[in-house]
């Protein structure tokens, strides 16, 4: 039967709302409570309803999230009221002058203080409860109409339960996670790369192809209103209500009295910086009476009542001295940048990533040039620019090696990648075994670059399988191994055993084949995946041809070796393919929650390996809540409901 006619209108209206509340749990609250499947499934079926009824689709039906193509660039239009920018402090003393100020205006204020987001300001203009406009920035009275494609965030809603006129500005993100893997896709295809998150946001942001800008997974932060008729006495109050309207509240926030709850809630955010999603620039902190902040007003420039407390920055000016060539496990030889040490945010860096040396040709790197450098996060930092203009004639150009550093073989260029071809190249071979034991693939701790090195040049581990020839003995005859360290290498490689089958997959280090893909394979095809045919691995949605290939060419040369590892690992078969051994969780459903030593998702895969179902929310039909660190509201609703609750720990004894 054609799903159409079993849809009717009142269907149509619940559907539209059951895709907005998953997609709300997904984009807003970072708690999702649906599978992609079932959200697949159900928006095609409301698009098809659309097609059939075009002059009844919904104002914040998900489908109008998808825009048109742009062709003569943004119209102007001016913002219903100004939007300003903030005086920047930048330590203690900044803040104390500045408290000291502004308390000379009102002496009794508690102030506001919420993150400063590293992205592009935006103006969201909703009337009669819808999104009529989205509009940047520019020069604060007038920016650049961009509605179609501020349409395609998903943290935005298109609809909200506020009829009156109003104007909600934030900040427009790009979480560091989505920017490191936007620029791995560019150097593939051989395209400039973003200097930073805030480009890639700002850039993303203003494409005359929407579908371009959708593709970004842009996020929306809002930190304020312009025109409204909103009747709080408190700025917080305020944010909370525009939160509840379906925006994403900040990771941090907090009303304060004075300088020390100030600095205190400051250094907190700037020691958290690394572990947010987004990229923060500092602390910004408002006075919170809305009356006082009237009475306060503005100078030609800035809000009295606010001002933007930096942190260090994370992008910093310096001096490449030398470039070293990194060979990795497929061969591929990375350009290495040793700078002048450089102090960014308490961290000194040395070293730097020059991606490959289409980058350098493209960007005109020399030795000797002043350089700007990023370090955000826990990720190798880069040079993200040459300030050509400070040259002075002494640089010298980087010419493209030829021969291999380590092996000396020649090199090979394969399309954006230079390569070293010797498969017995000892830096492939190494950086095979130190890739094989990092966090997206078996992630066994305490093996290490260094112990891997020295391994290696001891004779010791020689190939994957070697590891698991490894024994006391052995590694207490070398230097720095004392009977606990060596033991708990042995016990890490006993615990990596059992692991989920797509790590297992992603450990082997196949060419082209990430954590994505393996998840993919594994999943289709379990243990089967050595046997599969190219026509079957190409009919798998987000594989092409080349990986496929990649993946075929790898099982011809090391078929032996996957067999022997697969022995020795016994990783755990996704169960699709392979009904799940009997256990307690099979065919339970858990919900998850608080903070645990795996990510959420891996404890979700290694859950559904043994045949459970996840579930996001708590309800009676829920067997089992498992938790971990600071576990919240489910917790407390499952003791409520009286469902069984373990702790990660006791979860690990019963598997
Ligand atoms: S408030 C009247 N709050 O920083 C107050 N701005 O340097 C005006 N920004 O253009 C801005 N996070 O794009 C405010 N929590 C936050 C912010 C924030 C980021 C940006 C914003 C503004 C710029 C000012």
């Amino acid at each position: 039967m054609n799903t159409i006619s079993i849809m009717n209108s009142i269907e149509y209206n619940n559907a539209v709302e059951q895709l907005n509340l998953w997609a709300y749990h997904y984009y807003v609250l970072d708690d999702p409570i649906n599978t992609d499947e079932e959200y697949d499934k159900l928006y095609h079926i409301v698009l098809e309803y659309e097609e059939n009824n075009p002059d009844s689709v919904l104002k914040n039906s998900p489908t109008q999230r998808v825009g048109d193509n742009i062709s003569d660039g943004f119209m102007k239009e001016p913002h219903l009221s100004r939007m300003w920018s903030l005086e920047d402090i930048f330590d203690t003393d900044g803040l104390q002058k500045w408290l000291e100020k502004t308390y000379r205006l009102n002496g009794s204020v508690t102030f506001y203080c919420e993150p400063k987001y590293d992205g592009a300001s935006l103006n969201l203009v909703y009337k009669d409860g819808v999104l009529i406009k989205g509009i940047t920035r520019g020069d604060g009275t007038i920016g650049e109409l961009i509605t179609q494609n501020v349409k395609t965030i998903n943290s935005i809603p298109l609809t909200i339960e506020h009829k009156e006129t109003i104007e909600i500005r934030g900040e427009v993100v790009i979480f560091k996670s989505e920017f490191e893997k936007i620029n791995k896709e560019r150097l593939a295809q051989g395209q400039a790369l973003f200097a930073n998150p805030r480009n890639a946001a700002a850039g993303s942001l203003r494409q005359l192809d929407s579908s371009i800008t959708a593709s970004r997974n842009l996020v929306f932060l809002p930190y304020g209103v312009g025109v409204d008729n909103l009747a709080f006495k408190l700025l917080s109050d305020k944010m909370e209500y525009i939160y509840s309207l379906g925006f994403k509240k900040p990771p941090q926030r907090a009303v304060t009295k004075g300088f020390d709850e100030i600095k205190e809630i400051y250094e907190i955010m700037h020691r958290d910086r690394d572990s947010y999603e987004m990229m923060l620039d500092g602390m910004v902190i408002k006075v919170n009476e809305i009356a006082a902040q009237i009475d306060m007003g503005y100078t030609v420039k800035v809000p009295r009542f606010a001002v933007a407390y930096k942190f260090p920055a994370v992008e910093k000016i310096t001096t490449l001295k030398d470039i070293v060539l990194q060979v990795g496990r497929t061969g591929a030889i990375t350009p290495v940048a040793i700078v002048e040490p450089t102090d960014i945010d308490g961290v000194v860096v040395e070293r730097a990533t020059l991606h490959n040396f289409d980058e350098i040709e493209r960007k005109d790197i020399r030795v000797g040039d002043r350089v700007i450098i990023l370090r955000s996060g826990d990720v190798i930092p880069k040079i993200t620019k040459v300030l050509t203009h400070e040259r002075d004639g002494n640089e010298t150009k980087i010419e493209k090696p030829r021969y291999c550093p380590v092996c000396k073989h020649e090199l090979l260029q394969e399309e954006v990648l230079l390569k070293c071809q010797n498969l017995e190249c000892d830096a492939r071979i190494v950086n095979a075994i130190i890739y094989f034991a990092s966090k997206p693939c078996l992630n066994i701790d305490g093996l290490g670059i260094k112990i891997v090195e020295q391994l290696f040049r001891e004779g010791l581990v020689k190939s994957l399988l070697d590891l698991y020839d490894l024994t006391l003995e052995k590694l207490l005859k070398l230097e720095g191994f004392k009977e606990k360290k060596a033991q708990n290498l042995l016990n890490s490689l006993e615990n990596a055993k059992r692991s989920e089958y797509w790590r297992f997959i992603n450990s082997l280090g196949i060419e082209h084949i990430g954590e994505v893909a393996s998840k993919i394979l594994a999943k289709e095809f379990g243990f089967c995946w050595v046997d599969a045919t190219k026509e079957k691995i190409v009919e798998c949605e987000g594989i092409g041809e080349e990986m496929a290939e990649s993946v075929l060419e790898f099982v011809r040369v090391n078929r032996k070796t996957i067999e022997r590892l697969q022995t020795i690992l016994q990783p755990l078969e996704p169960v699709k393919h392979k009904e799940a051994v009997e256990n307690l969780f099979k065919g339970k459903t858990i919900v998850l929650t608080g903070t645990m030593s795996k990510s959420r998702g891996d404890i979700k895969d290694m859950l559904e390996a043994l045949g459970a179902k996840v579930s996001g929310s708590v309800s009676k039909r829920t067997d089992y809540l498992i938790y971990g660190e600071d576990a919240g509201s489910k917790y407390d609703k499952a003791e409520k409901l009286g469902v069984k609750t373990l702790s990660e720990k006791e979860m690990r004894e019963k598997i």
